[in-house]
């Protein structure tokens, strides 16, 4: 019964394979969009410091634990806990992994429409502007309006639904894996023009020079639910990722790479946009705007920009699009196994659910503007509680249950996969993460950051 679909279940093909999809889900919009605004909201370099020490120290070791659970027990995000704990109910994780994923989908779907859109808009030249009052005008009336953004946000799902629909090796594998490296040199060729503006160097500083009275316990949880949301933990979604994944791969190696080149991506997004920020006079607090005011700027300070912003653009959906195809899996996953659903029939559940929800965040910048949940519109509210909610108490959990639930011989074959790796001492160090660190950690922050200590 419990192995139902594991003997013909796709997998990734090789190394290589696991490390490009594992980073396809890592790297996206996170890195791109989000990481650079949030640290702009928190104050710059003392809050990417916290963040290394957030993703070092917690979302590490939470990753690891996921692809464990998933490589072990080869299922989808529920039936994995239920498959190691039988009439436990740490399943809830899992469930509370499949609702994270639709309300991430939720925001990400809309931004990533807005990305699809300047891809067009960037074509035509008609966001060509060194003046970032026009670039901003010019993504007020896109966000703003009403059936603009909800086309985008739609094709988004079904360019998404449909790549998911052909399978995961030949879907996710193929895509990411010759994508990826196009990506991170556009990316330093978009860094070199930024560094090279004049008045770069303010925002060098204001990325590398920290100023730790910036360091508030909001910035803190700010930190933490941005490192769980770039490093795709907390909601299972390393865990059905693991479950593709074979047993003579090295999980803590491929976790290490992934989390170390998604850092590296992040850092130079933010490379990429801060000195622009200060060149431009644009405030680094403008928020989830700050992206699509800032590139098309830049662009337009150099030759060939506008060849060069469509080219960025193509390359950030698709990063979005590697990211997406990990959150639909998810729920994707979970309904083919438990439900015994086919993957056609999960998908379209997956989408039709996305987009109703989607469609009230991408209209809380238009017509719901009026309606707040704790004070903040249905986007942001969306955003808030995955991150800053879901995710790290999904985080808590997941270290928990490894770390005492699971515990240290699993823990150990696991690291070495059955005495063929030498990973032997470091399996102690994540004992000591997994169970104390972590855990505690989070919940600190958690209480801390939400005001409830
Ligand atoms: N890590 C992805 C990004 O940074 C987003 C994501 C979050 C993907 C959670 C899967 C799960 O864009």
């Amino acid at each position: 019964m419990q192995d139902k679909s594991v003997t013909n279940r796709e997998g990734f093909t090789s190394n290589i394979g696991v490390i490009a999809a594992t980073l396809g889900s890592a790297v996206g919009l996170g890195n791109i969009w989000k990481f650079p605004y949030v640290t702009g909201e928190n104050g710059g370099a003392a809050f990417i410091l916290v963040y290394l020490i957030c993703v070092t120290l917690v979302g590490l070791p939470v990753m690891i634990a996921e692809l464990m659970i998933g490589r072990r027990t080869k299922r989808n995000a529920v039936e994995a806990f239920e498959q190691l704990a039988p009439r436990k109910p740490w399943f809830l994780v899992g469930v509370a992994g499949v609702i994270s994923a639709f309300l991430i989908m939720a925001f990400y779907t809309c931004v990533a429409g807005w990305v699809y859109a300047y891809i067009f808009k960037a074509a035509t030249g008609s966001i060509s502007s060194t003046q970032t009052k026009v670039t901003s005008a010019i993504f007020s009336s896109l966000s703003k309006s009403v059936a603009q953004p909800l086309f985008w946000q739609l094709l988004v799902l079904l360019v998404t639904g449909a790549i998911i629909m052909t399978g995961v090796t030949k879907g996710i594998e193929r895509v990411t894996k010759i994508l990826m490296p196009i990506l991170f040199l556009l990316l330093l060729v978009v860094d070199i023009r930024s560094l090279t503006l004049p008045g770069a160097n303010k925002g060098l500083n204001y990325l590398f020079n920290p100023d730790f009275h910036k360091i508030t316990v909001t910035v803190i949880l700010a930190a933490l639910g941005l490192a769980f949301f770039k490093l795709s933990i907390g909601m299972g979604a390393m865990i059905t990722y693991g479950s593709y994944v074979s047993d003579d791969q090295n999980l803590p190696a491929t976790a290490l790479t992934v989390m170390l080149s998604d850092t590296l991506v992040s850092i130079m997004a933010g490379v990429a946009i801060f000195p622009a920020v200060f060149a431009f006079g644009i405030k680094p607090d403008a928020g989830p705007s700050l992206l699509f005011i800032t590139i098309p700027a830049i662009f337009s300070a150099m030759p060939f920009g506008n060849v060069f912003m469509v080219l960025f653009f193509i390359l950030v959906s698709i990063a979005a699009t590697g990211a997406m195809l990990s959150l639909l899996e998810v729920p994707v996953a979970f309904m083919r196994e438990k439900l015994n659903w086919s993957r056609a029939k999960s998908t379209v559940a997956t989408v039709v659910g996305i987009a109703l929800v989607g469609s009230t965040a991408t209209l809380s910048n238009s017509i719901l503007a009026n309606v707040l949940v704790f004070g903040k519109n249905l986007f942001d509210f969306y955003d808030f509680v995955t991150s800053n909610i879901l995710l790290p108490l999904g985080g808590i959990f997941i270290a928990l249950f490894v770390g005492w639930f699971w515990g240290y011989q699993n823990v150990k074959q696991e690291f070495s996969n059955h005495g063929e790796l030498s990973n032997d001492g470091i399996h102690k160090i994540y004992m000591f993460l997994v169970r104390i660190v972590a855990p505690i950690a989070i919940i600190i922050v958690m209480l801390a950051g939400l005001n409830i200590i």
